[in-house]
């Protein structure tokens, strides 16, 4: 279970996330909802500690992660995989290669430095490539592929890391419908067969009903809904979008009385 307490993180002027308070339980699929700036990506981050809290805590299983520092600290980040819109894949590497990458995270720099893999890694790699339906492509340099393709590429290398928890940070906002599809439910499917916990920042509010059973709602880096998708009302929508940016909130209360609240989520 994963405690954010009072979690806080403040750049310059600007409150990214403000005070943070929320309890994810392990196996959980959370989609985190918000405008672009609402402090989605910076929750993500701080959780993987990529970037540390200004104030607060994170607990995870009761040890205080923010504490941690050199190896517990990698081995964190290693227990929480990140995904990124841009897939962020070695190019001139081939996607086996890629993968293995990311078995990396544990082993000694040498190892690393040398790009020396055994042969338990290779079959854990080519066995995850054809989990995600990519086998045929494992000796493809990663830029041949199709975006979806290369977002599972970046789905596989996760998994080497043996991650309890997958941090998806946009993950098909770069993707035509259909290849969005495939990630997510790759991301699905191994939160119900692996119990791998994901938190997943989505743009589309239909993707985060359709797939997570829980949404957070994030607006001007404050939680300001937490509850499963059947009880996103309009007000809770509007709370969620509606900020201060005033031609945004002429948007919503045009679009308000005529009921479906999809019209508003398609223009904002
Ligand atoms: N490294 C940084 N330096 C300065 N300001 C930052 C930094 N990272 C984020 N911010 C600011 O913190 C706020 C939240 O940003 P964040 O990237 O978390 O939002 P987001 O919800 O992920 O937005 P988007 O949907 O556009 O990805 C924004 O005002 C942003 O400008
Ligand atoms: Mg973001």
């Amino acid at each position: 279970m994963l405690e954010l307490v009072h979690l806080s993180r403040r750049f310059g002027e600007t409150l990214a996330v403000d005070d943070a308070n929320l309890r994810i339980e392990a196996g959980e699929m959370t989609g985190v909802i918000g405008r672009s700036g609402a402090g989605k990506s910076t929750l993500l981050r701080l959780i993987n500690r990529l970037i540390e809290p200004t104030e607060g805590s994170i607990l995870a299983d009761g040890v205080n992660v923010t504490r941690l520092r050199g190896r517990a600290l990698r081995e964190w980040r290693a227990r929480t995989a990140m995904i990124f819109q841009q897939f962020n894949l070695v190019n001139r590497l081939d996607v086996l290669t890629n993968v293995l990458i990311g078995g990396l995270v544990r082993v000694p720099a040498p190892r690393m430095l040398l790009r020396l893999f055994t042969d338990s890694e290779r079959m854990r790699a080519v066995a995850l490539l054809d989990r995600l339906g990519l086998l045929d492509v494992a000796m493809n340099r990663a830029d041949e592929l199709s975006g979806g393709q290369q977002q599972r590429v970046a789905i596989a290398r996760a998994l080497m890391q043996n991650p309890t928890m997958l941090l998806a940070d946009e993950p098909i906002a770069s993707l035509d419908p259909s290849n969005a599809k495939l990630v997510m439910d790759a991301l699905a499917d191994l939160n119900q067969h692996d119990g791998i916990t994901v938190v997943c920042n989505l743009h589309t509010l239909d993707m985060a009903r359709v797939y997570c059973r829980r949404i957070i709602g994030m607006a001007a880096g404050r939680i300001v809904f937490d509850g499963p998708p059947d009880t996103l009302t309009e007000s809770a929508l509007l709370a969620i979008y509606n900020e201060t940016d005033g031609a945004v909130d002429e948007r919503i209360s045009r679009l308000t009385p005529k009921s479906s609240t999809q019209p508003i989520l398609a223009r904002l």
